[in-house]
């Protein structure tokens, strides 16, 4: 019993040489711990008290009673104290002046205007029906060109400045010249219809494309919006249905649509399609003066489109004695530009917060 009275006292002894050395509350707090907590020192003296004859457990209780006590009364002065010291530190510290301007809050940044512009156009289709595809912009010939109708030696090939991949630094290479920057999005038709099999197949398909071009309007990196919609008994109205009500939802309920023959490889037949200026309303003119953005023609040539070509089709694995569709394949930054009449496309790729918050 003298053993552990003495091992109390000693307790006691150390925590109020230890409490009073504390310099803040953390270390209070571990202190406090280290000799009350569940797996403190004092309880570890309490188990040892098995070990004692009946009659002596009290006198020892009572000890450890106290000891335990007197050390939870200690620690909360000291708490008390350093709380003091604390406050005192801070009112005789350097005095608050408030009437000083607050933090400015950072300014609340968005999203860049052609992933906005992107975002949108998706959303339009999404609510005409159509889901979001997408495919690799590292991609193979045979789906940007080949199954497109443009095999290696066909002319059409020169409208799109290709990026090829350098075969030699692939591992497992596929023959010379097959690796390439997709040069635009149609390649992910072919891979919608194989991927999905059986129409109705309505898909559009956001992502970057790139071209060995860089002027004002032509960047070698930029965006496309593919579209494919194919089923039985699709026609060019449903065509042009869809996209004079995407040009109406983009630039505007009063926007009027204009199909002109054009040729793309992959469609027949294929056409481009203008929209009324959405800058001086399609008259060309504004305040008195030309119209910069459509040239003062009173259109903008905003999108390629056409009924796939059978051949295209059975590229993609469907029968074209069957199934008829059209796809479409714009721009985003020029969709953007048209919009808002911006005249160079490169602002776009400069990060000039300038031109960016304005969107
Ligand atoms: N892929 C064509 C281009 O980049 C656009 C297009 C897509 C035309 C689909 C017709 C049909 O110029």
């Amino acid at each position: 019993m003298a053993d552990l009275l003495a091992q109390l006292e000693a307790l006691a002894a150390a925590a109020r040489g230890e409490v009073a050395a504390a310099a803040d509350p953390r270390s209070l707090e571990d202190l406090r711990v280290r000799f009350l907590g569940k797996k403190g020192e004092i309880p570890a003296v309490l188990r040892g008290m098995g070990a004692l004859a009946p009659a002596e457990r009290p006198r020892v209780g009572e000890v450890a009673n106290r000891v335990r006590d007197e050390i939870e009364a200690l620690v909360d002065a000291a708490r008390g104290r350093l709380e003091a010291a604390r406050l005192e530190a801070e009112l005789s510290g350097a005095p608050v002046d408030p009437t000083l301007p607050g933090r400015r809050l950072l300014p609340r940044g968005h999203r860049h205007p052609i992933t906005r512009a992107t975002e949108e156009i998706a959303a339009i289709f999404g609510r005409l029906g159509y889901e979001v595809a997408s495919g690799p912009e590292v991609e193979l010939d045979w789906y940007n060109f080949e199954a497109l109708n443009m095999p290696a030696d066909h002319p059409a090939r020169d409208m799109q400045d290709t990026f090829y991949v350098d075969a030699a630094s692939l591992q497992g290479a596929p023959r010379e010249g097959a690796v390439l920057l997709r040069t635009h999005t149609s390649p992910v038709q072919i891979r919608a219809m194989l991927g999905r099999g059986r129409p109705p197949i309505r898909i559009v398909c956001p992502g970057r494309v790139y071209r060995s071009d860089y002027d004002q309007t032509h960047s070698p990196m930029f965006h496309q919006v593919e579209g494919l919609c194919v089923d039985e008994g699709i026609t060019f109205a449903d065509l042009k249905g869809t996209l004079a009500a995407f040009a109406r939802a983009f630039f505007g309920p009063g926007t009027r649509t204009r199909f002109r023959p054009s040729y793309f490889p992959f469609v027949e037949p294929g056409a481009e399609v203008d929209v009324s200026c959405s800058i001086c309303g399609g008259t060309g003119r504004r305040d008195g003066r030309r119209c910069g953005t459509c040239k003062e023609t009173g259109w903008l040539e905003v999108l390629g489109a056409g009924m796939v070509h059978p051949r295209v089709l059975a590229n993609g694995g469907l029968d074209p004695a069957r199934v008829t569709g059209f796809a479409f394949g714009m721009g985003v930054e020029r969709l953007a530009m048209l919009r808002h009449g911006i005249d160079d496309l490169r602002l776009y790729f400069e990060n000039d917060l300038r031109f960016l918050e304005q969107f």
